[in-house]
């Protein structure tokens, strides 16, 4: 077999076999083909797609590259969460702690940033010795004690998908459903939960960017639940504008915090609505009756204990959670109702100030990010601030074309 061969075919919009897929992938993982061929594959699948049979062979190629945790060692009901990303999603690390003090057990495997969109295991990065690399015994250790763990991709667990993920986050390789839906799903399979619920965002600020591509892929993902016996529940949702008030690693993590300990809001509630949807996925109760035991782990601090104690068994020390001292306070230069706080301009100001790489080996700037001091709908005066940047480059200089993450209609009241 041909490396240039299986590209070329890509290129031309041909089918891939199972074998071609095996050999250019695990080549790839063994390191018989290097970076600059597979990003070629990548952009030519990108550009072309995979068909359905495609799709189903390259999960199984990445499930089988790793082992696949079998969770019938332990008791317990085991519930997984994941999301094809947006900017400022941090609902994992509100959902796993609820689900957690409620009783169930979530065995979490996430990934870092992947382009614009903030990952989960970044965010736990900025908690300074938070390990997300346990080993089998605290794998299983934690899940007893804790309910919720949360781990990267690494060499025994999808290890495919980690020198994927890589690579498609720094060669413009993202957006492809087909790659999108390979990477989550086989996560998922690999990590041995059988009921996931699958939070899609589709709009400027999402890896996938309609609400059609967004029911395309959520066929996606159920046929191979399908096919590996797992009950999907596929979720629609809007990312047109960021989820929450805090985009950037340390300050999301600080929200998840705050919305544990009662804040409320959009995200809250979503958080809350997600949160029984998966419960009642799991378990033997209605929708209402879940959303009121999630409603109850926060309102008695239960769920915000459950947080600190996953923090603590994976070695992370909260109180050293560090955001940039300095700051820079964006105002508004006119008057009127706020009407859109663009995701995905809002993200490109994010990498401005380090939150994200650009090249593999880019070192993330946990403590910087953006915190929206307004909200879509609010009465906007002049001089009031939309923003506030949290940033550790001293020289940082604020553009014109910042204030263009910001619609403001409708003039003076
Ligand atoms: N999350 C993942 O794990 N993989 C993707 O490709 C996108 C979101």
């Amino acid at each position: 077999m041909n490396i240039l061969e299986i590209i070329e075919k890509k290129k031309n919009k041909e089918n891939l076999t199972y074998e071609e897929l095996d050999y250019a992938f695990n080549g790839y993982l063994k390191q018989e083909i290097p970076d600059y061929q597979m990003s070629a594959l990548l952009m030519a699948i990108c550009l072309n797609e995979l068909n359905e049979e495609e799709i189903f062979n390259l999960t199984e190629i990445f499930i089988k590259s790793g082992e696949v945790i079998d969770l019938s060692k332990l008791d317990g009901i085991f519930i997984d969460k994941h999301s094809t990303g947006g900017v400022g999603d941090k609902t994992t690390l509100v959902i796993g702690p609820i689900v957690a003090a409620c009783g169930l057990k979530m065995p979490k495997m996430s990934g870092r940033g992947l382009g614009l969109t903030g990952g989960t295991i970044d965010k736990l990065e900025s908690i300074p010795g938070f390990n997300v690399y346990l080993t089998e015994e605290e794998f299983w250790q934690g899940l007893k004690e804790v309910g919720f763990i949360d781990v990267a991709q690494n060499e025994k667990l999808v290890p495919l998908d980690k020198v994927i993920y890589a690579l498609r986050d720094v060669t413009g390789t993202t957006e492809s459903l087909g790659l999108i839906a390979v990477s989550i799903m086989s996560k998922k399979i690999a990590s041995g939960t059988k009921n996931i619920l699958i939070d899609i965002k589709y709009g400027n600020g999402a890896l996938i960017k309609t609400k059609e591509k967004a029911l395309e892929f959520a066929e996606i993902i159920k046929n191979i639940g399908q096919k590996y016996q797992v009950k999907v529940l596929p979720i629609i949702d809007d990312m047109n504008t960021p989820l929450g008030n805090n985009i950037g690693n340390a300050l999301e993590v600080k929200e998840a915090m705050d919305i544990l300990q009662g804040k409320q809001g959009k995200l809250t509630d979503l958080c809350l609505d997600l949160s029984a949807k998966l419960i009642n996925l799991a378990c033997d109760i209605s929708y209402e009756e879940a959303k009121q035991k999630c409603l109850d782990v926060i309102n008695n601090n239960q769920a915000y204990q459950k947080f600190l104690d996953f923090v603590k068994f994976q070695k992370g020390d909260i109180t050293k959670l560090k955001i940039s001292p300095y700051s820079l306070e964006v105002k508004a230069n006119e008057e009127g109702i706020l009407t859109e706080i663009n995701a995905h301009k809002i993200a490109l100001l994010a990498r401005s100030l380090g939150c994200f790489r650009q090249t593999k080996d880019d070192k993330i700037d946990y403590s910087v990010g953006i915190v929206l001091n307004k909200n879509i709908g609010d009465y906007i005066n002049i001089n009031d601030t939309l923003c506030t940047l949290y940033i550790s480059n001293p020289n940082f200089y604020l553009n014109e074309k910042d204030l263009e993450c910001f619609k403001i209609e409708g003039g003076k009241l």
